[in-house]
């Protein structure tokens, strides 16, 4: 039997230990932690939608129309009328002939990989890939094949190798935690000549970049070469859930063999006409998503004033790698002292020795408050002697 006590002690000595923090009030750019007013810099919600007040009203309308609760897996007690609207809206959003809603990413990355690569063939996965991505290829039973980040020279070379049996490349659209892009015309190449299918996840792509925030493969023009683009409702969205977009059959494939979405009960009513709302204002104000690259251009500027320079290109999701949990941490409590809620990330979900401060811009920031929470950072980074050993700007 597992001894809990001495594997807590164990994450507790190694810096790896997690605690909840109490927020109150919606995920705005500005909360109560602990009472104390910060500028909450780690929330997902991109483009301020969770806390809309279209977005909140439309959730309360669908429960008094449809009730709190799906009842079933949709197999079992039907599709209701929003899960077919908003999966029909999603998918012309996407480009896409269909699309199929999932519980959460987690499920639909866990449910689709398993469901597209089995025993005996070849998944290809990026080595930043989101956990719900790696547990998919655990759970396929497929041989798993990661390829070193963005590398398409080591994709090509695993693809040589698996003469014949490669599945699928999977990859993020915009990397979780670096905030980077994947090289999305090099993975459709090389799905094309290896003859296997490519799935892109655009959790953080999606509402970010695109024309009108439709995504990363939108942005480059790909639609119609990548087989499946999965995408969720709980970031720039505002709710919860996830779809995949794909071909009308490759979608009757899925809700007939992806057990996650067979085996869990749908959606809530709720969360589908809040998604709804969502993507009806996205579409009709794609100011916001303009706002969030400016949003995000004005950070990475004030911590390079700092010194700091942020990876991840251009995009929302703005990392301050600084190696150690430890440090990563202790820059984090430094940060949150001076008002700024940046939430510091360690392994497992990154890699040992690239802990990191992790900045998520909102479209609702004002860019004053940014610019001052980079100064915060250049400030608490120096008191806690870390200044010289991040990275520097140039
Ligand atoms: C790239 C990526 N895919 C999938 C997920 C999982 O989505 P969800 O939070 O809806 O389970 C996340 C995030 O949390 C993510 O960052």
């Amino acid at each position: 039997m597992t001894d809990v006590a001495e594997r807590l002690q164990e994450l507790r000595d190694r810096g790896l230990h997690r605690r909840l923090r109490l927020v109150h009030g919606p995920q705005g750019p500005r909360v109560l932690l602990g009472g104390r007013p910060v500028l909450l810099l780690c929330s997902n919600n991109y483009l301020g939608l969770a806390d809309h007040p279209r977005v909140r009203a439309a959730a309360a309308e669908a429960a008094m129309r449809w009730g709190a609760g799906a009842g079933a897996s949709r197999l079992i007690s039907g599709t209701m009328e929003p899960h077919r609207a908003l999966e029909e809206r999603l998918a012309e959003f996407k480009g896409y002939e269909a699309a199929l809603l999932f519980g959460s990413g987690y499920l639909a990355n866990t449910g689709t990989i398993a469901a597209l690569a089995g025993p005996g063939e070849v998944v290809f996965s990026d080595e930043l890939n989101h956990a719900s991505i790696i547990d998919g290829c655990r759970l396929s039973r497929a041989e798993t094949f990661v390829y070193r980040h963005g590398d398409v020279e080591h994709l090509a070379w695993g693809l040589r190798e698996a003469a014949g049996r490669a599945a699928l490349i999977v990859s993020d659209g915009v990397f979780s935690m670096d905030g980077d892009v994947a090289p999305l015309a090099d993975l459709v190449r090389l799905a094309r000549e290896h003859s296997c299918r490519l799935m892109v996840d655009e959790a953080h792509a999606t509402g970010a970049l695109g024309p009108g925030g439709r995504g990363s493969v939108a942005a480059t023009g790909l639609s119609d070469e990548v087989d499946v683009v999965v995408g969720t409702l709980g970031k720039a969205l505002g709710a919860y859930g996830a779809y995949v977009c794909a071909s009308a059959e490759l979608r009757e494939y899925l809700l007939n063999t992806a057990r996650s979405f067979i085996f869990s009960t749908a959606l809530p009513p709720p969360l589908l006409a809040a998604a709804l709302a969502a993507l009806e204002l996205l579409e009709a104000e794609p100011a916001r998503v303009r706002r969030l690259r400016a949003n995000a251009a004005a950070l990475r500027a004030g911590l390079r004033a700092e010194g700091l320079e942020a990876g991840g290109g251009e995009s929302q999701i703005v990392p301050l790698e600084v190696g150690e949990a430890e440090p990563a941490m202790a820059l984090c409590e430094r940060l949150l002292e001076r008002g700024v809620f940046a939430q510091g990330i360690r392994p497992p979900t990154v890699p040992p020795g690239s802990s990191r401060l992790r900045f998520s811009v909102m479209a609702t920031h004002e860019e004053g408050e940014l610019r001052k929470a980079a100064r915060r950072a250049g400030e608490a980074a120096r008191e806690v002697g870390l200044a010289t050993a991040l990275p520097v700007a140039a």
